[in-house]
């Protein structure tokens, strides 16, 4: 089960990391003006703005050696010229950049007071259709970046119960990076990928990129029968992502859509005997596995890694709903079971959560469309499906959330 855990692991991250190979390149001066602070949003509270931390940039040479970190950019290895659409958001990693240790923040959960009715979110001329019943939506007519503070609520709210949607047309990836970045605060304090490549300056932007070509499809399926690899994203921070931004760049025409599923219809479909069983568990969720698959191919690690022990089945702030939540990225173990015990129960909801067709929805990508998922929730998994050689890259904005927390069962009406 161990070995099966970290494969999927290793197979969620190559869309980020797959092109990780360590190269020599001039180094990034740490007084770079990239590395100065940037503004807070003023619509970010004031317990999210306290709770931005300081970037640290800090040599990885031994003491006395005057070598500077390396620092790996896509563009130079396209030759110093790209195809790519926006060529600003493409992966730079920094050898050189470290962070401390993450620091416990309040999280504001703006889509617990939020007006259900949506009307500062879906206004006149909107559209919102269901892709399947339990699962996903997509809107056409709304202009995220362009949302009043009530607005970005009722997305907030809209995410948690649709748990994941698709914006079309929309126009974050044309905006100055910081200022997408500026509108993703609201929603919570922005997390720093331990090991994915970020635009050169925006490390809170984790960039999902593959350039297609070079039979990267063939190799990609070498040594695995399926793409498919489930995951929730970083789970094993004390305080996981919540509503979470996923921008196009490029795309292949057909093919490389991601899929989601519902982790509260998974808690839903169980007996009432095994939901009670498993409140009151906890998980250990491990990043461990993931900084040591960077380091072994030469790659980044920003921040040391982390482990942390989560609620099985956790109760979102603002629905109430009580979701699954285990993933099989990153979560190791059942807290107090025997080794075998553990398992085969995580290996069942891993199982149970995966093959749920009938609570999974599947987004196809177009250009300007912007996906949000709430990541406490769902579980997602890109498809490596394409054979054209086309590009495909986006960026993800992904606010932390409240440390995962339960509330007691409560028997069902007979
Ligand atoms: C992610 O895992 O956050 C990105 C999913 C994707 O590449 O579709």
């Amino acid at each position: 089960m161990t070995t099966e855990i970290v494969s999927q692991v290793e197979a969620a991250l190559p869309a980020s990391i797959a092109t990780e190979k360590p190269t020599e390149h001039i180094a990034l001066r740490a007084d770079s003006p990239i590395e100065q602070d940037k503004p807070v949003d003023r619509d970010t509270t004031v317990e999210q703005a306290k709770s931005v931390q300081p970037k640290q940039l800090v040599e990885e040479t031994e003491p006395g050696v005057k070598e500077k970190p390396k620092v790996r950019r896509v563009i130079d290895e396209e030759g110093g010229t790209t195809t790519a659409t926006y060529p600003h958001y493409l992966p730079v990693w920094d050898h050189g950049e470290r962070y401390p240790p993450w620091e416990p923040f309040n999280h504001t959960e703006h889509g617990k007071d939020a007006d259900p009715s949506f009307k500062d979110l879906l206004v006149e001329g909107s559209k919102l259709q269901h892709l399947t019943p339990s699962t996903g939506s997509e809107v056409t007519g709304v202009q995220l970046s362009k949302l009043s503070n009530a607005g970005k609520d009722q997305l907030a709210l809209l995410v948690a119960q649709r748990k994941v949607v698709a914006f079309r047309d929309q126009d974050l990836a044309d905006l100055p990076i910081q200022q997408a970045l500026d509108f993703g605060a609201y929603f919570g304090r922005h997390h720093i990928h331990p090991t994915s490549g970020a635009p050169e300056g925006y490390p809170e932007i984790h960039l999902v990129y593959r350039n297609g070509g070079n039979g990267e499809f063939e190799s990609f399926l070498a040594n695995r029968n399926s793409s498919v690899a489930w995951h929730s994203d970083v789970t094993y921070e004390e305080q996981p992502p919540g509503t979470t931004f996923l921008i196009i760049l490029d795309t292949p025409e057909v093919g490389g859509d991601t899929a989601f599923v519902n982790h509260v219809e998974a808690y839903n479909r169980l007996s009432p005997a095994l939901k009670e069983r498993l409140h009151g568990l906890t998980a250990l969720h491990s990043g461990f596995e993931q900084a040591e698959f960077s380091r072994s191919r030469g790659g980044v690690v920003r921040r040391e890694p982390v482990k942390h022990s989560h609620p099985l089945v956790r109760t979102h702030p603002a629905t109430g709903e009580k979701a699954l939540f285990v993933n099989g990225g990153f979560t190791r173990s059942i807290d107090g079971l025997k080794k075998e015990e553990s398992e085969y129960l995580l290996k069942f909801l891993v199982d149970h959560i995966g093959r749920g067709i009938d609570y999974q929805a599947r987004v196809r990508w177009a250009p300007k469309t912007v996906v949000v998922w709430d990541n406490r929730v769902t579980s997602h998994s890109a498809i490596v499906d394409w054979v054209t050689g086309e590009r495909r890259h986006l960026a993800r904005i992904t606010p932390q959330a409240e440390r995962p927390y339960e509330t007691p069962y409560v028997a069902e009406a007979k």
